[in-house]
């Protein structure tokens, strides 16, 4: 056997010796991943129209700016816990026949913020369709460029689908701003970016833990004291991109906070209801709005939330009585 003249000896050592090597770095791998890393317990597939929502935004190009990876430091606290390798394992459902999971879209430029938990974060649709067609109207000083070919301007709008409520300036001179197919679908994919609450940790891990002392039960408490409540910096987070920074909202589409019956109110029980279970359809001043305003309860502790209604009732002219964590925990428990 002359491994120089024997054709079919050099072809068959390169072909199974690339059929070895694919396996031992790629493909081997991959499975003992997927096996080894617990997916999520209920991976929500995509449904059709988030799909075809990632598809549009991967055309948009929004990866070029946006992970869906959270580090772990801590800078990157805002946009969520850190990413672990099962947020990814085994995402969603079935794309078509030659796909059985949902790509991951991780990206690797952040100019914009991470969107891996959006649909917590941001879950209003009427923010998301008004940030759409241009960021810089519920954004000011927002450098993410406008998708207006996502919308269509027309006069008379579909029975079933609203005009999205976009603040002078930034209107169309006539007509009304409507979604197209394929900003329903991107919206709709926005919104199923969840990150899974607890990384449920491996039993072996927090044995290792709590023999070094580190035991889960340690960090919530340290945590409580390196995360004071900034009620400035909370609202800034969190209420700002509806309320605006001046808390004087957006006309037509998010009420302004400034002077506004509730978070001047003496009694604070509809101002806490309100951040704690959110609102939708009262009348505000004189007006409705079709955007609702989203429960926090579940996201901050009372501290927090108490932390948040405060900076209200003491900011933009406002001078209202302040409340207390423990005023937050009593209506908590009460139910209301
Ligand atoms: C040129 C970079 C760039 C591109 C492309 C881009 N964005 Fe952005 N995006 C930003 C920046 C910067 C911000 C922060 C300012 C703001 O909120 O508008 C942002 C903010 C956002 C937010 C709000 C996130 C939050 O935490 O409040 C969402 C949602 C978003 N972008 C979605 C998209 C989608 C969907 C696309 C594609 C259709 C896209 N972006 C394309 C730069 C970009
Ligand atoms: C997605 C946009 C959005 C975000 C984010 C948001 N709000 Fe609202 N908020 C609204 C809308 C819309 C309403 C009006 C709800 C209605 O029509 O019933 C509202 C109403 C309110 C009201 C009641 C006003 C009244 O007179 O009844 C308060 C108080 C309030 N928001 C506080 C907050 C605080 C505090 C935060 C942050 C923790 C926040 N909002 C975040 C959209 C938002």
């Amino acid at each position: 056997m002359n491994f120089h003249r024997n054709h079919w000896l050099l072809l068959g050592t390169i072909f199974f010796g690339f059929i070895f090597l694919g396996l031992i770095i790629a493909i081997g791998p991959a499975y003992w991943v997927q096996a080894k890393v617990n997916a999520r317990p209920a991976p929500q597939s995509l449904t059709p129209l988030q799909q075809r929502g990632l598809d549009v935004y991967i055309s948009e190009g929004c990866a070029a700016c946006h992970t869906q990876q959270v580090r772990p430091i801590a800078m990157d606290r805002v946009w969520g816990r850190p990413s672990t390798s099962r947020d990814y394992a085994k995402l969603g459902g079935p794309m078509d026949v030659w796909r059985p999971y949902t790509p991951a879209v991780l990206g690797t430029e952040r100019t914009g913020p991470d969107l891996a938990n959006v649909g917590s974060r941001q879950p209003s649709k009427t923010w998301q369709y008004m940030h759409l067609y241009n960021p810089r109207s519920v954004v000011k000083p927002s450098i993410m460029p406008a998708f207006p070919w996502l919308f269509k301007v027309t006069d008379h709008p579909a029975v079933n689908t609203t005009a999205v409520p976009v603040p002078a300036p930034y209107a169309p001179s006539n007509g009304k701003v409507v979604p197209t197919e394929r900003a329903k679908a991107l919206v709709a994919y926005l919104l199923s970016l969840h990150q899974e609450a607890k990384t449920t940790r491996s039993p072996q891990k927090s044995a290792q833990a709590a023999a070094k002392g580190t035991a889960q039960e340690s960090q919530p408490q340290a945590k409580k004291t390196t995360s004071s409540a900034n009620g400035a910096t909370l609202y800034s987070n969190n209420c700002a991109s509806c309320h605006q920074a001046d808390g004087g909202g957006l006309p037509g589409a998010f009420p302004s906070l400034a002077g506004d019956e509730v978070v001047t109110a003496t009694d604070p029980t509809e101002h806490i209801d309100t951040v704690l279970n959110g609102a939708h359809g009262r009348t505000i001043d004189g007006k409705t709005y079709g955007a609702s305003m989203p429960p926090f309860g579940s996201r901050f502790s009372d501290a927090k939330i108490a932390a948040i209604i405060n900076h209200e009732r003491t900011s933009w002219g406002n001078n209202a009585p302040t409340v207390t964590a423990d005023d937050v925990a009593k209506q908590r428990a009460g139910g209301k």
